[in-house]
């Protein structure tokens, strides 16, 4: 006889965007299909044509604009941006291409409850166009990187990497559509994981617990020679 149903409480998320909003859209999906056990509480953005409030708008989830122009300093800025989040009950705020430096304050008010998404293999080619950098670079594998916020830029601790390769016909472009496709993929997975529980940060390390290793081959790109 199956038990009594236990129903989790979801997690409020709060969303911040400046753009585009694709990885704003992974999640959605994941919430529609019901991967993601979450719950979207607002998405804010600092730009009022941000594509990504449209995305929002369409799933009937909570929108706000905070204009950052509009403020005498960051930490004014990012107080308003606060308000709101505690007005919508976030308890995990997301960095989805949100494209304004957060002040230390900003990070220790949400401590732990901070995660950004990275188009780049951390800790190499932080900052921003970290996709170019590492083209121009001329890298034979790229990535993303989901983690924690630290006071640091891009440098608080890593809580999942995917890692696709440059391939020869590739342009600046090709290879950030791949990194992109990847974000869509480890960026909501990270945030179930932080919603069930299983998230611990060690020092520099993050646990996941329950999770399978990825694999230990090595990866060759180019492929080594067949006869090696
Ligand atoms: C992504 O490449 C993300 O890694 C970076 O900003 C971009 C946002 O893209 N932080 P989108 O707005 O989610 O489409």
């Amino acid at each position: 006889m199956a038990g009594p149903t236990v129903s989790r409480r979801r997690l409020t998320l709060g969303v911040l965007i400046s753009g585009s909003g694709t990885n704003l859209q992974a999640i959605l999906d994941q919430i529609a299909d019901g991967r993601l056990t979450c719950t979207i509480g607002v998405v804010l953005s600092n730009d009022a044509g941000a594509k990504g409030l449209d995305r929002a708008r369409a799933a009937a989830v909570p929108v706000v604009v905070v204009p950052h122009r509009g403020f005498a300093s960051r930490e004014d800025f990012e107080r308003t941006v606060t308000e709101e989040l505690e007005r919508h009950s976030v308890e995990l705020v997301i960095l989805a291409g949100f494209m304004r430096v957060l002040s230390p304050w900003f990070v220790r008010r949400w401590s732990s409850r901070l995660v950004n998404i990275h188009p780049a293999l951390l800790p190499a080619f932080p900052g921003v166009h970290g996709q170019k950098q590492a083209f121009d670079y001329g890298v034979r594998f790229a990535g993303c990187t989901v983690h924690f916020v630290d006071e640091g830029t891009d440098t608080g601790p890593i809580i999942a990497q995917a890692v696709v390769p440059v391939i020869p016909d590739d342009d600046e472009d090709a290879l950030a559509a791949r990194i992109l496709a990847a974000e869509h993929r480890i960026l909501p997975q990270a945030i179930q994981w932080i919603a069930d529980g299983r998230v611990r940060v060690v020092g520099r390390r993050v646990w996941v617990e329950g999770v399978r290793p990825g694999s230990d081959d090595a990866r060759f790109n180019p492929a080594l020679d067949t006869s090696r």
